[in-house]
């Protein structure tokens, strides 16, 4: 027998193999939707084709419409909401147009549809994945009723500087948290089987998006492609392998190239490493833009950027629409890439049942909006979702004990703004405020004095509310922002409370009564000069639409506080960037003098040498990951299964978890791993896994995690994820700063 050509026939047939082997489909879908898919595709004319990667913004008269629908113009209409036209839009394309395709309609259901849930910085505070996959499920069952099938959520941008407006919008720092978040939201918007309450969800902004420079949005990012690949792109990739089924990209442009005309992460990245087969989307007129950007002369050149780069659909640019023909004509679009971007198109389509049922039962669709089950599971989620971050030992107050309550602050009755920025379908006349809430509850024992109007209001005496909180028992007072000071373009570069609100926590301390204090807003605002002027703050984001009830059962200890901080809270806006997870420096910061403390009589000349700032230190005021609760917990013998671990094998963990006080609680228990020595730094910290665990009073349990240990994979120095062996540290802790390291190894 000739072993050398044998040999050499196997090595070229699993190599044919290879070449012809087809990527697994993301979507999932089977070999009868990709032949209908076919059949359609080859039935179509250019135009038509063309057409349907053509995404218009509704609004106006219908019959500025009916001429484009019905020839196939276009593919995706956004910003209609109402089911009626919705409905007489879909019979145009399904009845009128040669072909029949059915409209995708989009929208920006960000944190629920009719019923807000908290802003997603606040879903992510819950670390509860499951319940932000349900509160994803009620916004799609609200909004598809209403004919919306396509919703632009989950955002996955990385943010780590809290001027930028939209970190309102993302799960906040942390990759790890970020891509347990999308993933659930994308569960939760498409099921797990699409069915007629399933819309697709849209992975967003790609890529990079939240690092603009100086927080101002749209501002460059210069990303490498170590930090894409390590921190900002495995949220997506999580969010794809969920089976996402359409991806926005950014405004940004990274080290000069825009995202809508980056062929390295539209094609490199998303279709030939990930499989990607959903739809990608420009963000609203973000071929346009590129003009702006000075990496296009005109229209026309941006349409072929942004068609070669790999982008499907044009969100409002009409540069696809006016110029796509004559590219392909002239060569320089191929055809094919016209055909690869409709298929997904149509896939999408297609999965969503859009061509069995293109229309809605207007009637039905009113019955489900607030439905009694919704507004419920939004409560529970802002109960899970506030974070306690200071108590003197005030909260849970006590029902029987007050008498008076007063209610102030300009956030206690700002019904629209406790709805957060990106809710344009929640309305004010069904959002419960604070003062609502308290009012119904307690009849007769709530004074209202607002204090400030709203919050940026300047005001400098606060005699009547300062008298009224003098006849109070306690005062709760409810600051924060208004919902227009964070989201899209508004970012901000100074992140002390607005307005006079300080002064009026100032003023109403002042008064002696015990002092609740309730920030709701779009990001981490530096609350440090705040804290000393209140006994308790509980940071709630923006809520939504039950802020109020779950606030109230918060306050007086119905429901014990469980929420997390899913970003680190900075002093003072100077210390941006900071986060948990940063690389170690050569000279990490070791307890050094700070200004304060420099002895002028010693005649001290020299400070520290290390990594931090000489006037506010190294260190933030509330690590990522903190939260208080009503109880205390302990972490307690700890131990890991093994002390070295194979590649291949998985991490064991095993502690006590006691509930060391006298009320019933939930912790959320995070695991964050250090690997010590790489090929390239690494960070010094990074959560690699999370779990909510429910004890009762005095309860004490055992507890085992685990995970693989390719979860600690990273790209290191020559590009490639790997697990690298060698040294590790584990904590196991109730926050990003406190725990005894563990040791291991991993061969
Ligand atoms: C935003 C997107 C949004 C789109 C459609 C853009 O301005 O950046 O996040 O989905 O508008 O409303």
């Amino acid at each position: 027998m000739n072993y050398p050509r044998i040999l050499l026939l196997a090595v070229l047939l699993s190599l044919t193999a290879a070449c012809t082997e087809q990527k697994p489909s993301t979507l999932g879908t089977d070999a009868g939707t990709e032949r209908r898919i076919d059949e359609l595709l080859s039935r179509m004319t250019l135009a038509e084709k063309i057409g349907q990667m053509n995404q218009v913004s509704a609004g106006g008269d219908i019959s500025n419409y009916a001429e484009a629908l019905r020839n196939g113009q276009v593919g995706s209409i956004l910003n209609e909401v109402d089911p009626d036209r919705i409905n007489a839009f879909q019979r145009i394309c399904v009845e009128e147009s040669r072909l029949g395709i059915p409209l995708l309609v989009g929208r920006d259901v960000i944190h629920g549809f009719h019923t807000v849930f908290p802003i997603p910085l606040g879903l992510a505070a819950t670390f509860d994945p499951a319940l932000v996959e349900e509160g994803a499920r009620v916004a799609a069952v609200e909004a598809t009723a209403q004919g919306i099938r396509w919703t632009f959520s989950p955002m996955l941008d990385i943010a780590r500087d809290p001027r930028w407006g939209r970190i309102a919008e993302g799960s906040g720092e942390d990759t790890w948290l970020d891509a347990r978040m999308g993933e659930a939201m994308v569960r939760g918007y498409q099921g797990t089987k699409p069915d007629t309450a399933s819309m697709a969800a849209c992975v967003k902004h790609f890529v990079g998006y939240g690092a603009a420079e100086g927080g101002r949005d749209y501002n460059s990012t210069y990303l490498t492609e170590r930090q894409l690949r390590n921190v900002y792109l495995p949220p997506f990739e999580a969010a794809v392998k969920a089976g996402a089924m359409t991806l926005m990209t950014s405004f940004n442009d990274n080290d000069g190239v825009p995202s809508t005309g980056n062929a390295f992460i539209l094609r490199q990245v998303l279709r030939d490493e990930w499989g990607f087969d959903g739809l990608v989307v420009t963000d609203w007129n973000s071929m346009g833009e590129m003009i702006s950007h000075g990496f296009g002369a005109d229209r026309k050149e941006v349409a072929r950027l942004a068609a070669n780069a790999g982008v499907d659909m044009d969100m409002m640019t009409f540069g696809f629409l006016s110029h796509l023909e004559e590219l392909v004509r002239c060569g320089a679009v191929r055809e094919s890439t016209i055909d690869a971007a409709v298929r997904n198109i149509l896939r999408v389509k297609f999965l969503l049942g859009l061509f069995e049922h293109p229309y809605v039962d207007v009637e039905a669709g009113r019955a489900v909006q607030y439905a009694p089950a919704h507004l419920e599971a939004a409560r529970r989620t802002v109960e899970e979702s506030v974070i306690l971050l200071k108590n003197d030992g005030v909260l849970p107050l006590d029902a029987g004990r007050v008498r008076t309550i007063l209610v102030t602050g300009p956030m206690a009755d700002a019904p629209y703004d406790q709805l957060g920025t990106w809710s344009f379908d929640g309305e004010k006349s069904h959002t419960v405020t604070p003062l609502q809430a308290l009012r119904e509850r307690f009849p007769g024992k709530v004074v209202h004095v607002p204090g400030l109007g709203f919050s940026r209001e300047e005001r400098s005496r606060f005699d009547d509310v300062v008298a009224a909180a003098r006849r109070a028992d306690v005062v709760l007072a409810f600051l924060g922002e208004e919902a227009i000071l964070s989201g899209e373009a508004h970012c901000l570069a100074d992140l002390n409370l607005i307005g006079s609100q300080s002064a009026l926590l100032a003023a109403l301390k002042s008064a002696g009564k015990p002092v609740v204090a309730t920030v709701m807003a779009g990001r981490p605002l530096t609350i440090e000069r705040d804290l000393p002027n209140c006994e308790a703050l509980l940071y709630a984001f923006h809520p939504g639409t039950m802020g109020g009830p779950a606030l109230a059962n918060l306050i007086f200890g119905d429901v014990n506080p469980s929420g997390k901080t899913p970003v680190t809270f900075l002093r003072t806006v100077g210390q941006v960037p900071l986060y948990y997870s940063h690389n170690m420096t050569g000279r990490p910061y070791n307890g050094e003098t700070l200004l304060a403390d420099i002895d002028r009589e010693a005649g001290q000349t020299s400070l520290g040498n290390t990594s931090y700032y000489l006037d506010y230190g190294a260190y933030p005021l509330f690590p990522f990951g903190f939260g208080l609760s009503y109880t205390t917990f302990a972490y307690s013998d700890l131990s890991l299964d093994s002390e070295v671990y194979p590649k291949d094998g998985k991490v064991s963990i095993s502690f006590i978890l006691s509930n060391t006080g006298d009320r019933d609680g939930t912790e959320v228990v995070q695991v964050y791993v250090r690997d010590i020595v790489g090929s390239v730094t690494r960070p010094v910290k990074e959560l690699k896994h999370f779990e909510r665990v429910s004890l009762k009073a005095g309860e004490q349990r055992r507890l085992q995690l685990s995970f693989p240990v390719s979860d600690l994979a990273f790209y290191g120095l020559d590009g490639v994820k790997k697990v690298e062996p060698g040294d590790f540290q584990l904590w196991v802790a109730g926050d990003s700063a406190s725990g005894e390291p563990l040791s291991f190894k991993i061969q």
